[in-house]
């Protein structure tokens, strides 16, 4: 079960979820990293839940096409949609650097 590590507002919040979980949706559903994850629709329209990678991005499948439309540059820098992850191993994210810039 992977391990999550969010880094939010100088805060660290730490949690375990299942195999091949989805962050958005377990925040939508009020279960960690519920509040502290910024998102808002799910869909990789917005960007608002975008995150830098601290540790782990080697996991990660390639960005898909909404997160390279969305995050343009950004991908070079370590960003991901969360909204747009299964997660399968663990993980470190901060999204104490906002407002991600977007190209829309
Ligand atoms: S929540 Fe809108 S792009 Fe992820």
């Amino acid at each position: 079960m992977p391990n999550i590590t969010l880094h939010k507002n100088g805060a660290v919040h730490t949690g375990t979820v299942n195999n091949n979980t989805n962050l958005v949706v377990r925040a939508g559903i009020k279960q960690f990293p519920y509040p502290n994850l910024a998102y808002k629709c799910g869909m990789g329209k917005c960007a608002t839940c975008a995150c830098k990678v601290l540790a782990g991005a080697e996991h990660l499948p390639p960005p898909n096409w909404k997160e390279k439309r969305q995050l343009g540059d950004l991908l070079n820098d370590g960003y991901r949609l969360v909204c747009q992850l299964w997660i399968t191993h663990d993980i470190e994210l901060t999204q104490d650097i906002e407002p991600v810039p977007t190209k829309s």
